[in-house]
């Protein structure tokens, strides 16, 4: 039996109420002009699809955009709570917004996010940040306009920090911050419980959308022109698990696939122990599904993937590799690794080493671990000092440019279809991306931001490809 609760089709009338009363507050004390709002995001995709639903509350609480937070009446930061730098950075960046409060004291300053699902954190903001009016966690984005709606109204500070409601919501207005790439979300939470991780304290029990409410939403994004979909999720490929009529992620994805268009499929994040053959065939055999698996390994170390509760081995995670391999034609493989795990000696670290030259990935996410107060690995011992873990991390990340470097200039030659998404400020030049998520300097004009083109790859200068348009 599903356990996944879908408010109707649209957020509950409850909350489109609160909306509408916002607007009239901010209405009566802006004097007609645009209340402006400034969101600011941390941390990972998750959390921009988060902010995106925001902005979408927002929007129709009557509120426009600003970049930078001194014209606004409503400012937000939307934390992440995954290693301690992002925290950190939270902290710096709240602690000067102090001034302008002082300045503007009728701005409502708030967090939310993954950091404030965590009981120290949220104590330390109430403590230390009385300037903070609003501190909500993850689990209470379906009602983020009540909240809003009592900061402004009783002037009191809100806390709302989890509980243990793990049900789905549906029907959020969506402001997409772009007009050809998007994200799609597919499910929430995490159920793995990896021993370095604080995802599944702050964000809670897996819990799927429905396939049809994901089918018609990627329909949507498809006919209003977005050309880079990626579906989003803690571990896509348990998708479905939890639905009532189960679905696996391949035919999620697959359905997805048969939309006619031109457009381009991706997904994060996957996890090695439930990547499925079906997965991979589904990627060899789609049209839009791009020839991208991102497959975080974090250890080449068996003793260590045991001791994070990955539940997968070196052996395993290299046999699903070689199927991709196998299948998919020059599929891009990208990974995510952690250095310095407690109690990792350099010969597990050798292992890591081994295992991303034999793979040859394009690219890699690479971390210092981080350790995350209520997680099993906090408490482990720990003796590896900070100055010998940068020595790893940098040892890994020459091995791996000399890799990307070799990939990179492979490609020099070969013709890749790419999609243009931005011009460089500095140099006017256009940045594009293949199909394996590479990078692709070239020149041409702006207007083609927003179309597939085919390039010829002329140069590589370590993981970042030039070329010119046929
Ligand atoms: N310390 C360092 N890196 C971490 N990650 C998750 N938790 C930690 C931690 N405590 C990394 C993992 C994960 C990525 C999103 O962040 O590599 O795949
Ligand atoms: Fe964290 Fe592991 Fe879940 Fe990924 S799979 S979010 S690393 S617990």
């Amino acid at each position: 039996m599903s356990d996944n609760i879908i408010v109707a089709d649209k957020l509950s009338e409850k909350q489109q109420e609160y909306m509408a009363l916002i607007a009239e507050i901010m209405e009566i004390r802006k004097r007609g002009e645009k209340p402006l709002a400034f969101i600011r995001t941390y941390g990972c995709q998750q959390n921009v699809a988060d902010s995106e639903k925001i902005k979408g509350m927002l929007a129709r609480s009557g509120f426009g955009f600003v970049d930078e937070p001194d014209d606004a009446d409503f400012i937000l930061f939307n934390t992440c709570a995954v290693r301690e730098h992002a925290e950190d950075r939270v902290f710096g960046n709240v602690g000067a917004l102090k001034n302008l409060k002082r300045r503007h004291p009728q701005i409502l300053i708030a967090l939310c996010g993954c950091m404030m699902e965590q009981e120290h954190i949220a104590n330390r903001i109430y403590q230390s940040f009385p300037f903070v009016g609003l501190v909500f966690g993850t689990h209470s984005l379906h009602h983020f306009p009540e909240l809003m709606y009592h900061s402004l109204v009783d002037g009191k500070r809100i806390f709302e920090r989890g509980n243990d409601d793990n049900k789905l919501y549906e029907g959020f207005p969506v402001r997409r911050d772009g007009s050809f790439k998007g994200w799609l979300p597919i499910m929430y939470g995490c159920n793995n419980f990896c021993t370095y991780c604080i995802v599944p304290y702050v964000r809670g029990r897996e819990r799927s959308r429905e396939k049809d409410i994901i089918l018609s939403e990627a329909r949507d994004m498809i006919s209003s022109g977005y050309k880079d979909i990626t579906l989003l999720g803690q571990n896509v490929n348990s998708y479905g698990k939890t639905l009532q009529t189960p679905v696996t992620f391949a035919q999620l994805i697959s359905e997805i696939d048969q939309n006619d268009g031109e457009y381009w499929l991706r997904f994060m994040t996957s996890h090695p122990k439930d990547c499925s053959k079906e997965l991979i065939d589904a990627i060899a055999n789609s049209r839009h599904i791009s020839k991208h698996l991102h497959l975080p390994f974090q250890s080449g170390s068996d003793r260590i993937l045991k001791a994070m509760n990955r539940r997968y081995d070196r052996k395993k995670y290299l046999e699903t590799i070689a199927y991709a391999k196998e299948k998919i034609d020059g599929v891009s493989l990208t990974s995510d690794i952690i250095v310095g795990f407690p109690g990792e000696t350099y010969e597990d670290f050798k292992e890591t080493l081994s295992l991303i030259r034999e793979v040859e990935f394009t690219s890699l996410f690479t971390f210092i671990y981080s350790p995350r107060v209520g997680t099993p690995a906090a408490k482990m011992d720990d003796p590896v000092s900070a100055e010998e873990k940068s020595k790893w991390f940098r040892e890994l990340l020459d091995v791996q440019e000399e890799i990307a470097a070799k990939r990179c200039s492979s490609m020099v030659g070969q013709t890749e279809r790419v999609l243009i998404e931005s011009e460089k400020e500095k140099t006017g030049e256009l940045n594009a991306r293949t199909s394996g998520n590479i990078i692709v300097e070239l020149d041409g004009d702006p207007s083609l931001i927003g179309t597939f083109q085919n390039v010829k790859i002329t140069k590589a200068r370590n993981w970042i490809l030039k070329g010119e348009l046929i």
